[in-house]
């Protein structure tokens, strides 16, 4: 039986924050699979910083969303209808199904995601896009050795928490700056990181230098926010350091020029080294991030966060821009028709 389905389509792009007028909601009639598709109906949709920069027309790492497309998102969902025997009905996927109600999919990109234990929104918070951009940020492009000191901004958010969390695993000293001293208590209280620094109400250069002592710097700062905290990051290096080039979310918005980095000569008197990096360069090497990730989630090493919100495809806006306000503690998740 042919399925109705409510789309989220770009409608105009926006200049600075997105709003209501960024959007249209139209409605679709999907055919009934062909074989070796299946459909999906769409349970938990993951919101990331990364999908500001897809509404902009200029060159990025994937071509942006076009105007009258469906948003791209990544998602969990359960199979309706199959003629795929992977997919069969009643199994939970994780795809880039698109802020929509209903999709066809032939399995590309798709995976199965069950496990009794695990929650969706771990699917797509630590065992997903979030923990495996930590886990490689870290591991491999932060090149982390045991008992080094580690600096990550956006500490109480989906990636940080994540970093804050594995540093802890590999022995390390873990400052996280947030913003708030919720955030902070949290990133200490919860996570276990060594200190914390409230962006909004502490002087973070000084903090930093107070948490670091008299001959420490930061070994591997884990960067999700750029602008002036990089800046400030610079100044605290320690030989032969690592920046990892994560995200700028303080940058997204900016309608004007972006922030760089003022203090970058800090890269040469400090022989450091900065390096951004995609999540999907990794692709190859999933498996192996998410089993390591299960371990310590199962081991209670990890502790999965998630800021859920309930709504519909409509309240696709309302709940992306808790990402760029810091209302989210933990992944940003948007729960549909639950
Ligand atoms: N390279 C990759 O492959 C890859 C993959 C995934 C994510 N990322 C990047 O990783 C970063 C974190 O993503 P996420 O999904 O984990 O999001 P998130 O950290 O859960 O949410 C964004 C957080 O950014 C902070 N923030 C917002 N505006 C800010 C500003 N102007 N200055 C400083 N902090 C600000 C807020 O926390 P506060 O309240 O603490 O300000 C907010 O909670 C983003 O930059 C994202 O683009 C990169």
């Amino acid at each position: 039986m042919p399925t109705e389905t409510r789309e989220l389509r770009l409608a105009r792009r926006p200049e600075g924050l997105p709003d209501a007028d960024t959007w249209d909601i139209t409605t679709a009639t999907l055919p009934d699979p062909a074989e070796g598709e299946f459909l999906v109906r769409v349970t938990h949709l993951s919101l990331d910083p990364a999908m500001r920069g897809w509404l902009d027309d200029r060159p990025s790492y994937l071509p942006p969303v076009g105007l009258g497309e469906v948003m791209r998102a990544g998602a969990i969902g359960t199979v309706v209808a199959s003629r795929n025997e992977r997919f069969p009905e009643g199994t939970t996927v994780s795809g880039g199904f698109g802020v929509v109600e209903y999709a066809i999919s032939d399995g590309r990109g798709v995976v199965v995601a069950e496990a009794e234990d695990v929650a969706p929104e771990t699917w797509l918070g630590v065992l997903g896009g979030t923990g495996l951009t930590a886990y490689f940020g870290l591991f491999d492009v932060g090149a982390l050795a045991d008992g080094e000191t580690v600096l990550v901004s956006g500490a109480a958010g989906a990636v940080g928490t994540v970093v804050v969390q594995l540093a802890k695993i590999r022995g390390c000293r873990v400052i996280g700056i947030a913003g708030g001293e919720e955030k902070c208590r949290f990133v200490v209280d919860e996570l276990g990181a060594d200190a914390c620094i409230d962006y909004r109400g502490q002087d973070v250069d000084a903090e930093l230098a107070r948490a670091l002592g008299d001959d420490g710097g930061v070994d591997v700062y884990f960067d999700n926010v750029g602008g002036e905290i990089l800046d400030i990051a610079l100044m605290h290096l320690a030989r032969d350091s690592r920046i990892v080039l994560c995200g700028a979310i303080s940058q997204y918005n900016e309608t004007g020029a972006w922030q760089g980095p003022a203090n970058y000569w800090q890269i040469l008197v400090k022989r450091a080294r900065m390096q951004g990096f995609l999540v999907f360069d990794f692709a190859k090497r999933f498996p192996e991030g998410r089993d390591a990730l299960l371990g310590w989630l199962r081991e209670g090493r990890i502790t999965p966060r998630a800021d859920i919100v309930d709504g519909t495809v409509e309240d696709f806006n309302d709940a992306f821009l808790r990402l760029f306000r810091g209302a989210n503690i933990g992944k940003v998740v948007l729960r549909l028709g639950a």
